[in-house]
Parts: C-alpha cells; structure tokens; sequence
C-alpha cells in the first residue's frame, strides 16, 4: 500500500511539476493523522496489506510526519513502513523518524553535479539531499535506495558516475524510465532514455548480470554489478552492488502488480496510470464502518486496469491517455 500523506513539495522537479501555478489542496481536502492511521488499520485487518510506503509529494514537509509514523508503528508493530522522499531536511528527521519507528528510506537523486541537479529539480538542494542521505544511512534506515530519472541531454550521460557513487557507499541505485506523469505535459515516448539505453549506457564501467534474488511484483528489475576492467573487457571479479531498472513504459510489470494507492486527499487509485478514483475520505467522512470502507475499497481495486497502454504510444496503438494528476498529486 502506498499513501501520500501531501500533494506539496519544496522541490520542482521538470518531469513531475510545473515551475510554477500547481494548485495545493486545502488542508481540510487532506487526510488528517487519525484518518490516516484508520485508513492503514482497514488495509491491514481487512484487506491482507503487508508493507506500507509513505509517499508525497514530499512526506516532510508534513509537520505531524513523527507522529503519524508512531501511531502507524504503534498499531503495527510488525509491518514494514517505509518513506520515498526528495530527501530535503532528511538529515534534521532521519534519528527522528527511525525513533518513531520507521523501517527504511527511498531518496531520489538524478545528479551529483550542483548544476545538473538544479537545472532538473528548479532548486539549489544538492548538498541538502546528500546530507540527507548519509544521515538516513547512518541512522539504520537501510537499506537506502536511490531513486534516478534519466533525462535525455542532461543527465543520462552521469549515470554510470551515479552508480560508482551508489556501489561505494552500499546504496541501492534504481534508473527510473521517465513516464508521462509530469504536469506540463512534456513527456515524449521518442525523447525518453529507455531500460536498454540505460543498460548500454553503464556497459561503459560495468558489467551487469540479472539477480538472482526473486522479483516478487516489484517495480524495479535488479542486476548485479561487476566492475569492467581497466582495459574496457568483461570481469569476473566480485559483485560490488546491484543496480535495478525501472522500465514503466518499454519492459512494464502491471501483470504482477499489487499495489493499492491513497492520495493525499484519501482517493483509492488502483494504479499510477487510473483515470478512475474512488473517494474513501469522502465515504469515511459520512461516517461508513469498517467493514463497508473494505468492501468499497476492495470494489475500487476490481477496476484496476490490465495494462496502462504507455508502451504504445506514438506506436500506432495510442490507447495512452496521461492522467490529469501529476506524480506529485499521485505519489509516486
Ligand atoms: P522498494 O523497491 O520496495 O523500496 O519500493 P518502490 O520501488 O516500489 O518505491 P519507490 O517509491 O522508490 O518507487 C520508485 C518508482 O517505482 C516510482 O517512482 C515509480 O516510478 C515506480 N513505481 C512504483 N510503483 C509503481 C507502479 O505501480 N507502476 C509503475 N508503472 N511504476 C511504479
Ligand atoms: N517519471 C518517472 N519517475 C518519476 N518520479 C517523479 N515523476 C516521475 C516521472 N514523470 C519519481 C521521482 C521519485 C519517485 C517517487 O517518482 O524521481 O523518485
Ligand atoms: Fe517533488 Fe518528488 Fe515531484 Fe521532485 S519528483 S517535484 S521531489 S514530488
């Protein structure tokens, strides 16, 4: 299960939001720490959920962040509760929230270059996020894994330096496939860096061989990383990391899917890609009972689509059409 705890951000990165002029939900449109905590209980006691992600937006900017993640741990001693973030202000809340009883962190990092990382997230938070990272390492929120968009022309060419930098420092590097979920609609299918570009593009210092761990319906596929050689041939020297894939649009996994979604406002979203949301809120709000709000969620859940149709567009097939939310208002 994944919740978005707030649709808002201190960064503004180009593939998910507008530089400026996306509207923020009221504070009442989100769900509060009570709500939130019903919410997960029925997913957990209704419904079989055994993993929740806390998602955004950006989850810290929420000023009762600490206390969500203690109520959800208190209910729940034993589920794995994990957090996405940009990592801004990480450094300040990693002791924190691993006091409060977090599991483990996700940050998204696309670049090491101050500039390149202004350039894609519209604000000069590079050193933040690093601090972030190394303090939710060394607060025990690990495994830490590192999330990458790869933009054409501005930082595909950094990704093998990307993953030196991830396999020195024991973290898990994932390449995400751009999607069409940015709010300014600038998304194209011939633009985008695909999976295979990707694997070719760190062919330059790696060799890469497919994990031999089980995917288990997780987004990304994962590959064990071996150094290249100095002189450029293939090693067979220790594995030094690994290194997944995300590959959304050309290698998508919607058959072995079994993600639910809450928005910040409490809408089920069935998947990333749904146009169609059921407003538990809103049903929670009137007062329904336990029971009914499973039931109504696991009826939102029959709807889920068969595929999201992105690996077809501008292929001939064009049955994609690009949610009126971006990834910001979905979380990710
Ligand atoms: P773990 O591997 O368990 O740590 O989590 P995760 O990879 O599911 O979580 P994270 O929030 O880091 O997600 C990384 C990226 O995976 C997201 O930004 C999406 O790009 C992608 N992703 C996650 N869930 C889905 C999904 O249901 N469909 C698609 N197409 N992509 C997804
Ligand atoms: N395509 C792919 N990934 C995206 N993210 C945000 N927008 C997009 C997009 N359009 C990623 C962020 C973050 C994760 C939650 O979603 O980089 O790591
Ligand atoms: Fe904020 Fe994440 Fe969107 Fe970047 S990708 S603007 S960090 S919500």
């Amino acid at each position: 299960m994944r919740l978005s705890l707030t649709d808002k951000c201190n960064l503004r990165c180009t593939y998910c939001m507008p530089a400026e002029g996306l509207e923020w939900l009221s504070k009442e449109a989100v769900m509060s720490a009570a709500e939130i905590t019903r919410i997960v209980r029925i997913g957990v006691d209704h419904l079989g959920v055994r993993e929740l992600r806390l998602t955004g937006g950006e989850p810290l900017v929420r000023a009762d962040l600490l206390d969500i993640v203690s109520a959800l741990r208190e209910a729940h001693p034993d589920l794995p509760i994990s957090m996405t973030t940009n990592g801004v202000g990480l450094d300040k809340k990693a002791v924190a929230l691993k006091e409060a009883g977090l599991t483990r962190i996700n940050v998204s990092l696309d670049s090491l270059h101050e500039e390149t990382f202004t350039k894609l997230t519209r604000r000069p938070f590079l050193d933040k996020v690093l601090a972030g990272i190394d303090a939710a390492w060394a607060a025990g929120l690990g495994p830490v894994k590192i999330n990458a968009v790869l933009m054409r022309g501005i930082n595909d060419a950094e990704s093998p330096d990307l993953l030196a930098w991830a396999v020195e420092r024991g973290y898990e590097l994932r390449f995400i496939e751009q999607m069409p979920l940015d709010a300014d609609h600038g998304w194209t299918r011939r633009n985008m860096i695909t999976a295979a570009e990707i694997r070719e593009l760190l062919s330059r210092d790696f060799v890469l061989s497919p994990d031999p761990r089980e995917r288990d319906g997780a987004p990304a596929e994962r590959f064990e990383v071996r150094r290249r050689d100095n002189a450029g041939a293939e090693t067979t020297g220790p594995v030094v990391g690994t290194v997944g894939i995300i590959a959304s649009v050309t290698e998508p996994f919607c058959a072995d899917c079994r993600r639910t979604r809450i928005t910040a406002e409490g809408k089920i979203m069935s998947c990333l890609f749904s146009r169609e949301e059921f407003d538990l809120l809103g049903l929670l709000r009137e007062g329904a009972d336990d029971e009914e709000l499973a039931q109504r969620w696991q009826d939102a859940m029959w709807i889920k689509p068969k595929a999201h149709g992105m690996d077809h567009t501008g292929l001939g097939a064009p049955d994609f059409v690009q949610p009126d939310r971006s990834m910001s208002a979905i979380g990710g």
